[in-house]
């Protein structure tokens, strides 16, 4: 007692302030240039392995219903972001929660709809974020495969992208078409690549075709995440709507699941606004006007 209301608001401001400056978060975009390559099993198990280090992860998912982690773990359909941007939902509300507690929540309406939020609607979206009581830690963006210009924005607001492939001849040109656009028309210059479903040495000899492409006609750099082996215990695991890391922990690809997730928490970290809830809703909204209008940074 005897605070006065200003003095209580000005110290929740400030406890705010700290927390967020204390707790940088990292958004990571796990993006592909087709289906199939393993990126949900690659968010998943990344989520599930991050977790258990103790890290709060949120998992935002861009794809519809039937492709999405939720389906995928069984959870029952559920509301979804456009619920927040529609204000009939908190971002609390439409959090579903998955193993080890992994909050996941729907994008696939509400992403499309950003482009086309007018101020008030966009100040809310940025205020739900801001005021979500579990700031997550990590953020692991499920995005949408493809390298069509109204599906980008997801990529373009995360600090990291990592385009997975897998083996397949398509997988990599596809992945290859999507570091082209998210280039030279978006001026990102920085991609890791996750190479699924192959041995080490195949992940390298896979790696260093795309990465010699990539700096001699794109004038990028891509670095090795690493790599996933094809792992029958995942395929199982799947099919229980489980991650293989939970299911079949003693086997290879979750061991790799677990050293991936040590990696990615070795990549710089943000420390600017950039590290923040707020700062990554602003670039998002930001970023899906430029993806929607395909505005060009001026490359071509
Ligand atoms: N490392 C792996 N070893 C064996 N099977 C895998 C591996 N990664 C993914 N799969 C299988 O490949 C299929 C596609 O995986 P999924 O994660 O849904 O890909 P995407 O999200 O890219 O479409 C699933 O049946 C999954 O079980
Ligand atoms: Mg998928």
């Amino acid at each position: 007692m005897g605070c006065t209301v200003d003095e209580v608001l000005d110290d929740q401001a400030a406890g705010l302030r700290r927390l967020l400056a204390r707790n940088p978060v990292r958004v990571v975009t796990l993006a592909s240039g087709r289906e199939g390559v393993g990126k949900t099993s690659d968010v998943l198990n990344l989520a599930v392995a991050l977790a258990k280090r103790g890290r709060n992860v949120m998992v935002l998912d861009e794809n519809p219903e039937e492709r999405n982690l939720s389906h995928f773990l069984g959870l029952p359909s559920h509301y979804d972001l456009l619920q927040v941007m529609r204000r009939e939902k908190t971002l609390e509300e439409v959090t579903q929660h998955g193993p080890e507690d992994i909050g996941i929540v729907s994008a696939a309406r509400g992403v499309r709809e950003l482009a086309s939020l007018d101020d008030d609607g966009r100040e809310w979206l940025v205020h739900s974020f801001t005021q979500f009581s579990r700031t997550p830690d990590v953020i692991l963006v499920d995005a949408l495969a493809g390298a069509e210009k109204n599906m980008l924005s997801l990529s373009l607001a995360a600090q990291e992208i990592v385009v997975a492939v897998s083996s397949q001849p398509a997988s990599i040109t596809d992945a290859y078409a999507l570091i082209k656009v998210l280039s030279q028309q978006y001026g990102r210059r920085r991609f890791r690549i996750l190479v699924n479903k192959v041995g080490a040495e195949d992940a390298r000899a896979i790696f260093g075709n795309m990465a010699h492409a990539a700096k001699r006609f794109l004038k990028v750099t891509l670095d090795l995440m690493g790599h996933v082996p094809l792992d029958e215990k995942l395929g199982q695991s799947s099919r229980l709507g489980r991650s293989v890391v939970e299911a079949f922990p003693e086997t290879a690809s979750a061991a790799n699941f677990r050293q991936l997730a040590e990696v990615l928490e070795q990549w710089p970290c943000p420390k600017d606004d950039t590290g923040q809830l707020r700062g990554f809703m602003q670039r998002l909204i930001h970023s899906s006007r430029m993806a929607a209008e395909g505005l060009s940074s001026g490359m071509s």
